[in-house]
């Protein structure tokens, strides 16, 4: 709670303001960003107790800006546990901004596809995760100020923002695909035995971040809302491999929907 606080005073003294909600962009998805009118960018190195982000594709900043006339923050750049941070540290930020009066988070992500329906450059509402196959970041001593020891999972991604983002798409003639994102560590992709066994235990996609902080969002009270882009389909082609840039590419490319979709929502929020 002190190294929070701390960092929630950093943050603070630079911007007195609230915001509507929160933002955190995946890999190959940061173009979010530069749509927002940015009024304070603060690096993560800046920032006290912050991870510092190392992934490419990532920039590293918290930004406070106008998106769709609302205020956000956004996190350019995400901590992942494959990095070497704890479960804990990919979760700080969260609770940061929860602490700065927060109360929806939306999360995007670059995903595998396991649901054999699925097709490159799909976009997916995830609508339940599991969460088993990486480290719970609510392990330890409970922070009862934050949130009770044993939080309820019934909904962890908000119904409601759910049924935004569907009316939106539809306004907007853009096809969603919903399931369940299975969330791994990393930072090696799935074998065919893995995605196999993650479509058998019922998941959509598969990825290496946004349940840690879905968790932790959870636990504080935040509603959340998560997208993945499906970037490739580990468990259809036998001959298929996959590549860090591929999966960038493929961001990319459904990147323009995605920010419509977030943008519109924040407005309607
Ligand atoms: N597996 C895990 N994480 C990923 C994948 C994948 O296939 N694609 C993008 N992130």
């Amino acid at each position: 709670m002190k190294e929070l606080q701390e960092t929630v005073a950093y943050i603070r003294a630079q911007v007195s303001s609230d915001a509507t909600a929160a933002i955190i962009l995946g890999s190959g998805l940061g173009n979010l960003s530069n749509v927002i009118k940015a009024e304070k960018e603060i690096p993560y190195k800046d920032i006290p107790h912050f991870p510092v982000s190392t992934v490419e594709g990532h920039k590293g900043r918290l930004i406070y800006g106008e998106l769709g006339g609302k205020k956000v923050w956004v996190m350019a750049g995400r901590f992942h546990f494959y990095e070497g941070y704890t479960a804990q540290q990919v979760a700080f930020p969260v609770r940061v901004l929860r602490l700065l009066g927060v109360q929806t988070l939306l999360l995007s992500n670059a995903a595998g596809g396991v649901n054999v329906h699925f097709k490159i450059g799909d976009l997916m509402i995830i609508n339940d995760h599991i969460s088993m196959f990486t480290v719970n970041p609510l392990l330890g001593k409970n922070e009862d100020q934050l949130g009770t020891r044993f939080p309820d999972m019934s909904e962890p991604y908000s119904k409601d923002l759910i049924a935004k983002v569907q009316k939106i798409a539809k306004q907007h003639d853009i096809e969603l695909k919903q399931g369940v994102y299975t969330g791994v560590t990393g930072p090696t992709f799935e074998t065919r035995a893995e995605y196999k066994l993650i479509h058998i235990l019922g998941g959509d996609a598969v990825g290496m971040s946004t349940v840690q902080e879905t968790i932790a969002a959870v636990h504080c009270g935040m509603q959340v809302f998560a997208m993945s882009v499906i970037t490739d389909l580990g468990i259809r082609e036998e001959e298929n491999t996959i590549t860090h840039e591929e999966v960038l590419q493929a961001a990319k490319d459904a990147e323009p929907k995605l920010t419509l979709l977030f943008t519109e929502l924040v407005k309607a929020l």
